[in-house]
Protein backbone atom coordinates (compact mmCIF):
# COMPACT_ATOMS: atom_id res chain seq x y z
CA UNK A 1 0.00 0.00 0.00
CA UNK A 2 2.01 2.96 -1.05
CA UNK A 3 0.02 6.15 -0.75
CA UNK A 4 2.03 8.18 -2.77
CA UNK A 5 0.52 11.57 -3.50
CA UNK A 6 0.16 11.80 -7.28
CA UNK A 7 1.05 8.39 -7.95
CA UNK A 8 0.11 7.26 -11.17
CA UNK A 9 -1.19 3.84 -10.65
CA UNK A 10 -4.23 4.55 -12.44
CA UNK A 11 -2.95 6.65 -15.39
CA UNK A 12 0.21 4.39 -16.39
CA UNK A 13 -1.84 2.78 -19.32
CA UNK A 14 -2.81 6.73 -20.62
CA UNK A 15 0.46 7.48 -20.10
CA UNK A 16 2.02 4.23 -22.10
CA UNK A 17 -0.45 4.68 -24.96
CA UNK A 18 0.86 8.39 -25.43
CA UNK A 19 4.40 7.58 -25.06
CA UNK A 20 4.19 4.58 -27.76
CA UNK A 21 2.18 7.12 -29.87
CA UNK A 22 5.09 9.83 -29.70
CA UNK A 23 8.00 7.05 -30.09
CA UNK A 24 6.83 3.62 -30.91
CA UNK A 25 8.09 1.08 -29.40
CA UNK A 26 11.57 1.77 -28.05
CA UNK A 27 14.20 4.00 -27.41
CA UNK A 28 15.03 6.05 -24.44
CA UNK A 29 12.64 7.36 -22.03
CA UNK A 30 13.31 9.71 -19.20
CA UNK A 31 11.72 9.69 -15.63
CA UNK A 32 12.60 12.73 -14.04
CA UNK A 33 10.43 12.74 -10.95
CA UNK A 34 10.15 9.18 -11.02
CA UNK A 35 8.79 8.67 -7.11
CA UNK A 36 7.70 5.29 -6.06
CA UNK A 37 9.23 4.12 -9.57
CA UNK A 38 5.69 2.77 -10.76
CA UNK A 39 6.05 4.33 -14.06
CA UNK A 40 9.21 3.38 -14.28
CA UNK A 41 8.99 -0.13 -14.07
CA UNK A 42 6.25 -0.37 -16.07
CA UNK A 43 8.53 1.58 -19.27
CA UNK A 44 10.82 -1.29 -18.28
CA UNK A 45 8.28 -4.02 -18.87
CA UNK A 46 7.36 -2.37 -22.36
CA UNK A 47 11.07 -2.59 -23.82
CA UNK A 48 11.80 1.11 -23.23
CA UNK A 49 15.39 2.40 -21.40
CA UNK A 50 14.47 3.94 -18.96
CA UNK A 51 16.64 7.06 -17.16
CA UNK A 52 15.20 7.75 -13.86
CA UNK A 53 15.45 10.64 -11.26
CA UNK A 54 13.93 11.88 -8.24
CA UNK A 55 15.24 14.12 -5.34
CA UNK A 56 14.46 11.51 -2.84
CA UNK A 57 16.44 8.77 -1.62
CA UNK A 58 13.89 6.53 -1.24
CA UNK A 59 12.61 6.96 -4.50
CA UNK A 60 16.53 6.43 -5.80
CA UNK A 61 16.14 2.64 -3.66
CA UNK A 62 12.73 2.17 -5.48
CA UNK A 63 14.05 2.43 -8.89
CA UNK A 64 17.17 0.52 -8.32
CA UNK A 65 14.92 -2.56 -7.24
CA UNK A 66 12.64 -1.70 -10.20
CA UNK A 67 14.96 -1.10 -12.96
CA UNK A 68 18.20 -2.73 -12.19
CA UNK A 69 17.02 -6.39 -10.63
CA UNK A 70 15.76 -9.28 -11.79
CA UNK A 71 16.44 -12.22 -9.36
CA UNK A 72 17.09 -11.89 -5.84
CA UNK A 73 20.77 -10.79 -5.23
CA UNK A 74 22.61 -13.61 -3.56
CA UNK A 75 24.13 -11.69 -0.31
CA UNK A 76 27.45 -13.62 -0.36
CA UNK A 77 29.07 -10.87 1.91
CA UNK A 78 26.24 -12.50 4.62
CA UNK A 79 26.80 -15.75 4.34
CA UNK A 80 29.34 -16.27 7.38
CA UNK A 81 26.81 -14.41 9.36
CA UNK A 82 23.76 -15.90 8.51
CA UNK A 83 22.38 -19.47 7.75
CA UNK A 84 20.92 -20.31 4.40
CA UNK A 85 17.99 -22.58 6.13
CA UNK A 86 15.56 -21.32 3.28
CA UNK A 87 17.66 -22.23 0.26
CA UNK A 88 17.40 -18.83 -1.08
CA UNK A 89 19.54 -16.27 1.14
CA UNK A 90 16.90 -13.31 -0.21
CA UNK A 91 14.70 -15.23 1.80
CA UNK A 92 16.80 -16.35 4.68
CA UNK A 93 18.09 -12.89 5.43
CA UNK A 94 14.74 -11.40 4.93
CA UNK A 95 13.66 -13.90 8.14
CA UNK A 96 16.61 -13.39 9.84
CA UNK A 97 15.29 -9.55 9.95
CA UNK A 98 11.80 -10.18 10.81
CA UNK A 99 13.11 -12.20 13.93
CA UNK A 100 15.84 -9.69 15.10
CA UNK A 101 15.46 -8.37 18.49
CA UNK A 102 13.41 -5.48 18.72
CA UNK A 103 15.56 -2.32 20.11
CA UNK A 104 14.91 0.99 21.74
CA UNK A 105 16.85 3.63 19.71
CA UNK A 106 15.36 6.39 17.30
CA UNK A 107 12.53 5.49 15.88
CA UNK A 108 11.10 4.47 19.70
CA UNK A 109 12.24 7.42 21.32
CA UNK A 110 10.98 9.79 18.55
CA UNK A 111 8.16 7.81 16.86
CA UNK A 112 6.13 5.73 19.45
CA UNK A 113 3.58 6.87 22.03
CA UNK A 114 6.75 5.34 24.68
CA UNK A 115 9.15 7.54 23.38
CA UNK A 116 10.87 10.59 24.75
CA UNK A 117 11.40 13.14 21.73
CA UNK A 118 14.29 14.84 22.21
CA UNK A 119 12.90 18.38 21.44
CA UNK A 120 10.49 17.83 24.58
CA UNK A 121 7.70 17.79 23.19
CA UNK A 122 4.58 15.32 23.58
CA UNK A 123 5.58 11.65 22.32
CA UNK A 124 4.63 11.20 18.46
CA UNK A 125 2.34 8.06 17.60
CA UNK A 126 3.65 7.46 14.31
CA UNK A 127 4.22 3.78 14.96
CA UNK A 128 3.23 1.09 17.81
CA UNK A 129 6.22 0.80 20.00
CA UNK A 130 6.40 -2.69 19.27
CA UNK A 131 7.15 -1.65 15.59
CA UNK A 132 9.07 1.33 16.33
CA UNK A 133 11.47 -1.11 18.04
CA UNK A 134 11.77 -3.35 14.88
CA UNK A 135 12.15 -0.65 12.94
CA UNK A 136 15.22 -0.17 14.61
CA UNK A 137 16.84 -2.46 15.12
CA UNK A 138 16.43 -3.57 11.54
CA UNK A 139 17.49 0.16 10.22
CA UNK A 140 20.94 -0.43 12.73
CA UNK A 141 21.43 -3.93 11.38
CA UNK A 142 21.31 -2.72 7.74
CA UNK A 143 23.81 0.10 9.16
CA UNK A 144 26.07 -2.41 10.26
CA UNK A 145 26.09 -4.20 6.82
CA UNK A 146 27.02 -1.65 4.75
CA UNK A 147 29.66 -0.06 7.47
CA UNK A 148 31.08 -3.42 7.39
CA UNK A 149 31.16 -3.93 3.89
CA UNK A 150 28.83 -6.66 3.71
CA UNK A 151 26.15 -5.78 1.28
CA UNK A 152 26.36 -4.10 -2.03
CA UNK A 153 24.43 -1.02 -3.26
CA UNK A 154 21.48 -3.30 -4.96
CA UNK A 155 21.61 -5.40 -2.22
CA UNK A 156 21.18 -1.95 0.80
CA UNK A 157 18.52 -0.66 -2.34
CA UNK A 158 16.38 -3.81 -1.55
CA UNK A 159 16.65 -4.02 2.36
CA UNK A 160 15.71 -0.68 2.50
CA UNK A 161 12.98 -0.49 -0.48
CA UNK A 162 11.41 -3.62 1.56
CA UNK A 163 11.54 -1.97 4.74
CA UNK A 164 9.93 1.26 3.23
CA UNK A 165 7.20 -1.16 1.62
CA UNK A 166 6.32 -2.57 4.86
CA UNK A 167 6.74 0.38 7.21
CA UNK A 168 3.89 2.02 4.59
CA UNK A 169 1.33 -1.02 5.90
CA UNK A 170 1.71 -0.39 9.41
CA UNK A 171 2.23 3.29 9.95
CA UNK A 172 -0.73 5.24 11.92
CA UNK A 173 -1.54 8.21 9.26
CA UNK A 174 -4.27 9.33 7.12
CA UNK A 175 -2.03 9.32 3.42
CA UNK A 176 0.80 11.15 3.97
CA UNK A 177 3.70 11.41 6.94
CA UNK A 178 2.71 15.00 7.81
CA UNK A 179 1.55 14.04 10.64
CA UNK A 180 0.31 10.68 12.54
CA UNK A 181 -3.45 9.95 14.12
CA UNK A 182 -4.32 10.54 17.48
CA UNK A 183 -5.18 7.16 18.08
CA UNK A 184 -3.80 3.90 16.46
CA UNK A 185 -6.06 2.56 13.14
CA UNK A 186 -6.32 -0.53 12.42
CA UNK A 187 -3.66 -1.52 10.13
CA UNK A 188 -0.86 0.12 12.97
CA UNK A 189 -1.63 -2.54 15.46
CA UNK A 190 -0.44 -5.30 12.86
CA UNK A 191 3.02 -6.41 13.16
CA UNK A 192 5.66 -5.00 10.84
CA UNK A 193 6.62 -7.26 7.93
CA UNK A 194 9.23 -7.64 5.68
CA UNK A 195 8.31 -9.09 2.63
CA UNK A 196 9.54 -10.65 -0.30
CA UNK A 197 9.84 -8.56 -3.08
CA UNK A 198 8.06 -9.38 -6.76
CA UNK A 199 11.30 -9.68 -9.11
CA UNK A 200 10.51 -9.25 -13.05
CA UNK A 201 12.58 -10.73 -15.59
CA UNK A 202 13.53 -9.37 -18.89
CA UNK A 203 16.75 -8.71 -20.85
CA UNK A 204 16.29 -5.20 -20.71
CA UNK A 205 19.33 -3.57 -19.43
CA UNK A 206 21.15 -0.61 -19.26
CA UNK A 207 18.59 1.44 -17.58
CA UNK A 208 20.22 4.96 -15.69
CA UNK A 209 19.63 6.24 -12.28
CA UNK A 210 19.83 9.60 -10.78
CA UNK A 211 19.67 11.37 -7.40
CA UNK A 212 18.84 14.52 -7.37
CA UNK A 213 17.28 17.90 -8.88
CA UNK A 214 15.43 17.40 -12.43
CA UNK A 215 16.63 21.21 -13.13
CA UNK A 216 20.33 20.42 -12.22
CA UNK A 217 20.12 17.31 -14.35
CA UNK A 218 18.67 17.73 -17.06
CA UNK A 219 21.98 18.73 -19.13
CA UNK A 220 23.10 15.25 -17.85
CA UNK A 221 19.97 13.47 -19.81
CA UNK A 222 19.79 11.94 -23.64
CA UNK A 223 16.56 10.73 -24.48
CA UNK A 224 14.08 10.33 -27.47
CA UNK A 225 11.15 11.25 -24.63
CA UNK A 226 11.17 12.76 -21.33
CA UNK A 227 8.02 11.93 -19.15
CA UNK A 228 7.65 14.94 -16.15
CA UNK A 229 5.44 13.75 -13.42
CA UNK A 230 5.58 17.11 -11.34
CA UNK A 231 3.84 17.81 -7.49
CA UNK A 232 1.21 19.72 -8.37
CA UNK A 233 0.57 21.35 -4.96
CA UNK A 234 2.04 23.16 -2.50
CA UNK A 235 2.93 20.17 -0.47
CA UNK A 236 6.06 19.33 -0.75
CA UNK A 237 7.75 16.01 -0.79
CA UNK A 238 9.96 16.02 1.72
CA UNK A 239 7.96 17.13 4.50
CA UNK A 240 5.17 14.55 3.82
CA UNK A 241 7.60 11.75 3.13
CA UNK A 242 9.97 12.31 6.13
CA UNK A 243 9.67 9.10 7.79
CA UNK A 244 10.30 7.38 4.92
CA UNK A 245 13.45 9.54 3.58
CA UNK A 246 15.26 8.84 7.29
CA UNK A 247 15.01 5.23 6.05
CA UNK A 248 16.50 5.85 2.97
CA UNK A 249 19.55 7.11 4.22
CA UNK A 250 19.65 4.90 7.36
CA UNK A 251 20.42 8.57 9.38
CA UNK A 252 19.41 9.59 12.52
CA UNK A 253 18.16 13.41 11.71
CA UNK A 254 16.97 16.08 14.52
CA UNK A 255 13.21 15.46 14.70
CA UNK A 256 11.64 18.83 14.80
CA UNK A 257 8.10 20.48 15.87
CA UNK A 258 5.08 18.22 16.61
CA UNK A 259 5.10 15.89 13.71
CA UNK A 260 9.19 15.51 14.02
CA UNK A 261 9.82 16.44 10.78
CA UNK A 262 13.51 16.04 10.00
CA UNK A 263 15.25 19.51 8.18
CA UNK A 264 14.07 19.13 4.75
CA UNK A 265 15.05 22.76 3.23
CA UNK A 266 17.78 20.55 0.78
CA UNK A 267 14.71 18.70 -0.87
CA UNK A 268 12.45 21.95 -1.06
CA UNK A 269 11.22 21.55 -4.57
CA UNK A 270 10.42 24.63 -6.89
CA UNK A 271 8.08 23.12 -8.51
CA UNK A 272 5.62 23.31 -5.40
CA UNK A 273 5.80 27.13 -5.49
CA UNK A 274 3.39 29.33 -8.08
CA UNK A 275 6.46 31.83 -7.96
CA UNK A 276 9.24 29.73 -9.53
CA UNK A 277 7.69 26.55 -10.77
CA UNK A 278 7.17 27.52 -14.19
CA UNK A 279 10.76 28.74 -14.59
CA UNK A 280 11.77 25.15 -13.50
CA UNK A 281 9.80 23.67 -15.79
CA UNK A 282 11.66 26.15 -18.89
CA UNK A 283 14.97 25.19 -17.38
CA UNK A 284 14.49 21.57 -18.23
CA UNK A 285 13.29 21.51 -21.18
CA UNK A 286 15.46 23.91 -22.60
CA UNK A 287 18.82 21.83 -20.84
CA UNK A 288 17.85 18.36 -21.98
CA UNK A 289 18.86 16.89 -24.90
CA UNK A 290 15.48 15.51 -26.09
CA UNK A 291 12.91 16.68 -28.46
CA UNK A 292 9.90 15.22 -26.88
CA UNK A 293 7.96 15.82 -23.42
CA UNK A 294 5.52 14.36 -22.15
CA UNK A 295 3.74 16.25 -18.84
CA UNK A 296 0.77 14.87 -16.65
CA UNK A 297 -0.69 17.95 -14.25
CA UNK A 298 -4.23 17.77 -12.63
CA UNK A 299 -6.93 20.58 -12.85
CA UNK A 300 -6.41 21.13 -9.44
CA UNK A 301 -2.88 22.16 -9.85
CA UNK A 302 -1.21 25.35 -9.07
CA UNK A 303 -0.79 26.62 -12.75
CA UNK A 304 -4.01 26.27 -15.15
CA UNK A 305 -3.84 24.87 -18.34
CA UNK A 306 -3.57 27.77 -20.23
CA UNK A 307 -0.54 28.84 -17.95
CA UNK A 308 1.55 25.59 -19.00
CA UNK A 309 0.49 25.84 -22.25
CA UNK A 310 1.79 29.07 -22.82
CA UNK A 311 5.11 28.39 -20.68
CA UNK A 312 5.21 25.02 -22.86
CA UNK A 313 4.53 26.73 -26.89
CA UNK A 314 7.76 28.30 -25.88
CA UNK A 315 9.78 25.02 -27.09
CA UNK A 316 7.26 23.61 -29.58
CA UNK A 317 3.87 22.29 -30.40
CA UNK A 318 1.75 21.61 -27.60
CA UNK A 319 -1.10 18.66 -27.88
CA UNK A 320 -3.34 17.89 -24.40
CA UNK A 321 -5.23 15.27 -23.73
CA UNK A 322 -7.36 14.99 -21.33
CA UNK A 323 -8.41 12.41 -18.85
CA UNK A 324 -11.19 12.34 -16.30
CA UNK A 325 -11.33 9.73 -13.48
CA UNK A 326 -12.53 9.95 -9.80
CA UNK A 327 -11.17 11.94 -7.32
CA UNK A 328 -10.28 10.12 -3.78
CA UNK A 329 -12.37 11.91 -0.88
CA UNK A 330 -13.70 11.45 1.83
CA UNK A 331 -17.29 11.21 2.13
CA UNK A 332 -17.86 14.81 3.85
CA UNK A 333 -15.48 16.49 1.07
CA UNK A 334 -17.50 19.15 -1.26
CA UNK A 335 -14.91 19.06 -4.27
CA UNK A 336 -16.69 17.34 -7.41
CA UNK A 337 -16.57 13.52 -7.80
CA UNK A 338 -15.07 13.67 -11.34
CA UNK A 339 -11.29 15.71 -11.77
CA UNK A 340 -9.30 15.76 -14.82
CA UNK A 341 -5.71 14.92 -15.33
CA UNK A 342 -3.85 16.26 -18.00
CA UNK A 343 -1.53 14.73 -20.48
CA UNK A 344 0.18 17.79 -22.22
CA UNK A 345 2.40 16.86 -25.03
CA UNK A 346 5.55 19.26 -26.33
CA UNK A 347 6.99 18.49 -29.69
CA UNK A 348 10.02 20.67 -30.85
C1 LIG B 1 3.65 13.38 -8.66
S1 LIG B 1 5.09 12.70 -7.89
C2 LIG B 1 5.63 11.49 -9.03
C3 LIG B 1 4.86 10.21 -8.89
C4 LIG B 1 5.39 9.06 -9.72
N1 LIG B 1 5.13 9.23 -11.13
C5 LIG B 1 4.79 7.76 -9.22
O1 LIG B 1 3.96 7.15 -9.95
O2 LIG B 1 5.10 7.38 -8.11
C6 LIG B 1 6.24 13.98 -8.06
C7 LIG B 1 7.69 13.62 -7.71
O3 LIG B 1 8.52 14.72 -8.08
C8 LIG B 1 9.61 14.78 -7.19
N2 LIG B 1 10.18 16.14 -7.35
C9 LIG B 1 9.68 17.31 -6.93
N3 LIG B 1 10.44 18.32 -7.37
C10 LIG B 1 11.44 17.78 -8.10
C11 LIG B 1 12.52 18.32 -8.83
N4 LIG B 1 12.73 19.62 -8.90
N5 LIG B 1 13.37 17.46 -9.46
C12 LIG B 1 13.15 16.11 -9.39
N6 LIG B 1 12.14 15.55 -8.72
C13 LIG B 1 11.27 16.38 -8.09
C14 LIG B 1 8.99 14.47 -5.84
O4 LIG B 1 9.96 14.01 -4.94
C15 LIG B 1 7.97 13.38 -6.23
O5 LIG B 1 8.50 12.10 -6.05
Amino acid sequence: MYRYIGNKSKLTPYILDRIQQMIGDSGTVADIMAGTGMVSLELRKKGYKVVASDIMTYSYHHLNVNLCMKEPPKFNGLKDVIKDDLGCMYKSVLKYLNDIEAKKSFFYKEFSPEGEPRNGTSPRKYFTSENAMKIDAIREKINEWIDGNLIDKCEESLLKHTLIMAVNEVANISGTYGYFLSTFKKNSLNKLELKQVDFFEDNNDGHIIKLGFAENLAATIKADLCYIDPPYMKRQYAANYHILETIARGDFPDAVGKSGLRDWWDQHSKLCTKTRGLQSFEKIISDMQCSKFLISYSEDGLFTLEQLQECFSKFGKVTVQEIEYNRFKSNNSKLPQKLKEYLISVER
